[in-house]
């Protein structure tokens, strides 16, 4: 159930307006821009005057005498044209905070219509380590995936292996041309398959022959040849397990892990619905689909290559078609590179064009690179590509510079957890602490410091509480019955207060900063109340269980929000 405090001014507001009869709509407050002024502002006047052609301060004095006769209002007042200006009494404050603090979702409500959202994120490819340029899809896509849970909805997360493309055929094809055959494959770890792919790679690109053959492997291979089929099935699990290992250390979860391969079937499929429906055409040989250029230049989407191979964009649009027939997907959502944005907006436009999921909303969560202090890609001091394992390793040695010798309470187990929780969440609030729009540089001096912000600091603010309670606890204060008895207390009150909306917010733009951002000024908020609030020498036993109670409130969205961006919060913090 919604209990925060927008809420209940909001239903207060609604009663007024149809009192008053007027537009409902319009009875709302958000957050006051001026929290000198006021702790909530109602635009709806404005609105309504507009709409309606009234004077609006006219409008808003009618409101006001009306709010009036409510108790819980401790000032309301018109401001400029006709916004509305309202605080609240710290009793309803210090009630509400009560009650938010005995629901299991602190008062955040659930979506009224929950859908089945299938996530597609990761996205990694057979004989590639993951990098980190794969980081950003694994970590956003994680926290949405956690929101839209949290939010109610049903989510069905799938990693899309890319696994079916000319990458196969070119493994395959240097396999044979170093190895005389496909015999040894299966004796192959996935540091010998990248290696091959590696050469392979760099072949093709010099040999023309050498490309043709591996597209001709490509090709035999998509239509079924026995002999690369088996080989491929060891390319592919080899492959898979190894990213399983990368995307449990990051704790990204998928209920799925199919991949191109599993859209062959359905491809051959697309190619006939687009010809029945008259959308497609032969192009040099090609089976391709025209778009609107209305708005801009758009090249068209090939269904089917001159060769007769499925190409990327058809596998991802007979994805669609199986999200939408067998998982039911109410809405599809890709975290993926910002520059594939072109490719989404194709594949959309044809999967709209051929009805495959005529229900079914599309979104594209595009994402910038992770850069380097050059501005450029994130790289290795060799000037490579970081390697996701290579960067998990280099955040944990910061963090274990910072560690304590291991003794008799904290043994090296505890204190190696401790270094990679930390150092896996300094990773991901560097990344979820930016819009997921932009692209960011790597921080690497701070990105693990305990000020600033980053997870780390937030971390530590849970912990720090941890440590409060159990002090109190150890002095003999219980919590109890929430109090405001000062201006720290009050401003702590209405940021826990902001807890609903941040989450509908941070649901509704799919942007898991919003959570960050909140999380980081909580914990400052915290931290001024603390110094200017004393649990244990509050100057009663009444204030200091209010106080504790607010302090565990804190703690506990805390971890909520650490939670919903992927993020453990160990219960103490360590430090040299
Ligand atoms: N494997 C692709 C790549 O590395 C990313 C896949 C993204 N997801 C998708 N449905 N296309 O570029």
């Amino acid at each position: 159930m919604n209990l925060s405090l927008e809420n209940i001014i909001n239903q207060k507001l609604v009663a007024v307006f149809k009192a008053l009869e007027l537009d409902e709509k319009f009875a709302f407050v958000k957050v006051s821009d001026r929290p000198d002024l006021s702790d909530f502002q109602c635009n709806g006047a404005l609105a309504l005057a507009k709409s309606e052609r009234k004077n609006p301060r006219e409008i808003a004095t009618r409101i006001v005498s009306e709010l009036e006769k409510d108790g819980d209002f401790a000032n309301i007042s018109i401001d400029g044209p006709g916004f509305i200006n309202l605080s609240l009494k710290d009793s309803l404050i210090a009630a509400n905070m009560d009650r938010i603090s005995e629901d299991e979702r602190f008062g955040v409500s659930c979506i009224n219509a929950p859908k089945t959202v299938v996530m597609d994120f990761g996205g990694p490819n057979v004989a590639k380590a993951l990098h980190v340029g794969h980081l950003r899809s694994a970590v956003i896509g994680e926290s949405i995936r956690r929101i839209e849970k949290f939010v109610g909805n049903k989510v069905i997360s799938d990693v899309h292996f890319g696994d079916w493309g000319t990458p196969m055929g070119m493994i395959l094809a240097e396999v044979i041309l170093q190895d005389g055959s496909l015999e040894k494959i299966e004796t192959y770890n996935i540091a010998d398959i990248s290696s091959f792919y590696k050469k392979a790679n760099a072949r093709c690109k010099e040999d023309e022959t050498a490309k043709e053959n591996a597209r001709v492997i490509t090709a035999e291979l998509q239509n079924g040849n026995a002999e690369y089929r088996k080989a491929w099935q060891h390319l592919r699990k080899v492959s898979v397990d190894a990213v399983k290992e990368n995307y449990d250390a990051l704790e990204a979860h998928f209920d799925l892990w199919l991949g191109e391969s599993d859209a062959h079937e359905t491809c051959a499929e697309i190619v006939k619905i687009a010809e029945q429906k008259g959308v497609s055409e032969v192009d040099d040989g090609a089976i391709i689909v025209r778009l609107e250029e209305t708005n801009k230049p758009k090249p068209p989407v090939i269904l089917v290559k001159s060769d007769g191979g499925f190409a990327y964009q058809v596998t991802d649009i007979a994805t669609i078609k199986m999200r939408a027939d067998d998982l039911k997907a109410d809405e599809i959502i890709y975290v993926v590179d910002k520059r594939q944005s072109l490719h989404f907006e194709q594949v959309f436009e044809v999967a709209d064009k051929l009805g495959l999921a005529p229900d079914a909303k599309f979104k594209h969560v595009g994402f910038g690179t992770v850069n380097g202090a050059d501005g450029k890609p994130f790289k290795t001091r060799d000037g490579g590509v970081m390697n996701l394992e290579d960067l998990i390793n280099m955040s944990k040695d910061k963090v274990r510079e910072s560690m304590p010798a291991p003794d008799e309470q904290y043994d090296t187990n505890y204190i190696e957890n401790l270094v990679s929780e930390i150092a896996i969440g300094a990773i991901k609030f560097q990344d979820l602490k930016n819009n997921t729009a932009s692209g960011y540089v790597f921080e690497l001096d701070d990105f693990a410091k305990f000020e600033g912000k980053t997870g780390p600091y937030i971390q530590y603010a849970i912990a720090r509480i941890n440590s409060i309670v159990r002090k109190a606890s150890e002095n003999g204060i219980n919590s109890g019955t929430i109090t405001i008895s000062n201006r720290e207390e009050r401003d702590l009150a209405l940021k826990l207060a902001q807890l609903n909306a941040v989450i509908m917010r941070a649901h509704a733009e799919k942007e898991p900063s919003i959570l960050s951002d909140y999380a980081y000024t909580l914990a400052q908020t915290f931290s001024t109340f603390y110094n200017a609030s004393s649990i244990m020498n509050a100057e009663d036993t009444i204030l200091a269980a209010s106080r504790l109670k607010l302090a565990k409130l804190v703690r506990d969205i805390l971890r909520l929000l650490l939670y919903l961006l992927g993020i453990k919060s160990p219960e103490v913090m360590l430090k040299k």
